[in-house]
């Protein structure tokens, strides 16, 4: 099932982006963004009380913008991208959304491929991005106004 995210869930939460993430989000950020900030909604896929990935998205009026997707390393490659991709798409929606925007490394092609098919393009390159690295970023963009919620619900 896709469920919202609890601060009960940041443990597995904050392990899974620790495993993922060269620049993973500490258990603080994550706590503020559940419990502060007004514009993010977070959604984990959940199996038997496991957490297999999760998705954040942030809404400021009609663009919302994706600030986390993650699927646990074990289970990549079943869909679960997809699904929370498409979480995101509905919530996006429901919300009266135009644009659903994101940011990926210019170097990860698991997960540009995941953007490219689901109607994903690149709006522009945003240079020396991530702090870590100084990589360049892919700023992308998909339209989804007028398109139906039902047609992304899980
Ligand atoms: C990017 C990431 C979230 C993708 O998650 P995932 O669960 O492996 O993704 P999925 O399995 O849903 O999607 C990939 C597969 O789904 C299929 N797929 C996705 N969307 C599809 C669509 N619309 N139609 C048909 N197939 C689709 C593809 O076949 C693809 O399979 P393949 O890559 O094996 O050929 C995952 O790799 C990840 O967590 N990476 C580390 C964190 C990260 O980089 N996050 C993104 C930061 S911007």
């Amino acid at each position: 099932m896709i469920r919202p995210m609890e601060l009960g869930d940041l443990e597995e939460v904050t392990a899974i982006a620790r495993d993922l993430f060269s620049d993973a989000w500490s258990k603080e950020q994550f706590i503020y963004e559940l419990n502060e900030n007004p514009y993010s909604e977070f959604f984990c896929v959940e199996d038997k009380g496991e957490i297999y990935g999760f998705v954040g998205l942030n809404v400021l009026f009609e663009r919302a913008e994706i600030s986390i997707i993650a699927t646990k390393r074990e289970k990549q490659g079943q869909g679960i991208g997809y699904r929370l991709l498409k979480k995101a798409i509905y919530e996006a929606l429901k919300k009266e959304c135009e644009i659903l925007s994101l940011e990926v490394r210019t170097s990860n092609k698991k997960a540009l491929k995941l953007y490219e098919r689901n109607g994903f393009e690149v709006m522009r390159v945003r240079e020396s991005y991530y702090s870590d690295n100084f990589e360049d970023a892919y700023e992308m963009a998909k339209a989804i106004g007028g398109l139906d919620a039902e047609d992304f619900s899980d």
